[in-house]
C-alpha cells in the first residue's frame, strides 16, 4: 500500500522550520511560555480525549497501584538518559577505549572513515547531518586539523568549507599550497549542536580516531589549527597565543615528525590584526617544507 503524506501547509512549514532552527542551535527540550503546576496536572483528571482514545491494558499479574510519591528510603528513581544508540549508555572511558580498539583495526583511511561512520558512542553523531572526516590528499607532506565540523561542513561533509575554510585556503594559497597538496581534518568529525565547543569527553572518545588518521596519512608536518587540535594533539595546557610558531615533536609509528601550533582561521575573522603572527607561522611552515627551517 502506498501513503501519501500530505504536504506541510505554509504555516505549518514555518512551524517545522522554527523548530529545525532551534533544534540547530542546540535546544533539547520544549518549554511552554505560561508556568505549569505539574504536580496540580497529575492529581487532575486525564484530558477526556485520551481516557476514550485507548482502552485499559489488561492489569498484569504483577501490577500494583504506584504510589505517586515513593516511601521514604526508597532509591532515587532511574532518570531516562537524553541521548541515543550506544552513546546514552556507554562510560566516556569505556567508549574511548572502544574507540581505541576499532581505530587500531583501520588499515587505510577508507577503512577509518567506515569505522568511524558506524561508531555510536559518540553522542555527536545523533545531532550531526554528516561524518565530516577530511578533505585535500591523503598523500600530501602536511596534515592541517581543525577543532570541529561547523554548519556548512556539517551539510556539505567535508572540512572547512565555510568563511573559516575560505580564509584558510587563502592563507595555504600564499604559502603555495592548495588541497592537492595538503590533507585536511579535524579533532573531532562530527558537529556539536549550535557550534558549541565539543566537551572534553567527546574529543576524548573521537581523539583515537584522529590519531590513527595521522598515522595513516604520515604527513611530514602536522598544523594544529587553534588551541583544541594543539592541547589535544601535544597534551600542552598553555593557550595559542603562547603555542603559536612553536614546533612540538609528534611521534608516529616509524618516526618522529613536526608538529606546528597556529590560529584558527575563525580567530583571525574575528581578531583579523592577528593575521600577521598566522603569517609567521605560514612562512615558517614554507620553510620547513622546503627544508630551510
Ligand atoms: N572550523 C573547524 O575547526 N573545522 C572546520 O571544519 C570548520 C571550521
Amino acid at each position: 500500500m502506498i501513503v501519501t503524506m500530505p504536504s506541510p501547509t505554509d504555516a505549518q512549514a514555518d512551524l517545522i522550520a522554527y523548530l529545525d532552527f532551534h533544534v540547530e542551535a542546540g535546544a533539547d527540550a520544549v518549554l511552554d511560555e505560561r508556568p505549569h503546576d505539574r504536580f496540580g496536572e497529575a492529581d487532575a483528571p486525564a484530558p477526556t480525549l485520551r481516557r476514550v482514545a485507548r482502552p485499559a491494558p489488561a492489569p498484569r499479574p504483577d501490577d500494583q497501584p504506584r504510589p505517586l510519591v515513593p516511601p521514604p528510603g526508597s532509591p532515587p528513581p532511574a532518570v531516562a538518559p537524553r541521548t541515543f544508540g550506544r552513546a546514552a549508555s556507554a562510560q566516556p572511558d569505556e567508549a574511548a577505549s572502544d574507540a581505541r580498539a576499532r581505530a587500531r583495526g583501520a588499515r587505510s583511511l577508507d577503512e577509518l572513515e567506515k569505522i568511524l561512520a558506524e561508531f555510536d558512542a559518540c553522542p555527536l553523531r545523533f545531532t550531526a547531518k554528516n561524518l565530516v572526516f577530511a578533505d585535500g590528499n591523503p598523500e600530501a607532506r602536511v596534515m592541517f586539523l581543525g577543532e570541529a565540523p561547523g554548519a556548512d561542513e556539517d551539510r556539505i561533509g567535508k572540512p572547512f568549507m565555510g568563511r573559516s575554510g575560505q580564509l584558510l585556503d587563502k592563507m595555504m594559497k600564499a604559502v603555495g599550497l592548495d588541497r592537492s597538496s595538503a590533507y585536511i581534518g579535524n579533532i573531532v568529525p562530527w558537529r556539536p549542536p549550535g557550534n558549541r565547543n565539543p566537551t572534553p569527553q567527546e574529543v576524548a572518545v573521537c581523539r583515537p580516531f584522529v590519531e590513527r588518521q595521522i598515522e595513516l596519512v604520515d604527513p611530514d608536518i602536522i598544523v594544529c589549527l587553534g588551541a583544541p587540535a594543539t592541547q589535544t594533539l601535544t597534551g600542552t595546557k598553555d593557550g595559542i597565543l603562547r603555542t603559536r610558531g612553536r614546533l612540538f615533536p609528534y611521534t608516529l609509528p616509524t618516526r618522529e615528525v613536526k608538529l606546528l601550533a597556529t590560529l584558527h582561521p575563525a580567530f583571525l575573522l574575528r581578531q583579523p590584526v592577528q593575521k600577521r603572527l598566522a603569517w609567521r607561522d605560514f612562512r615558517a611552515l614554507r620553510a620547513l617544507l622546503d627544508g630551510k627551517a
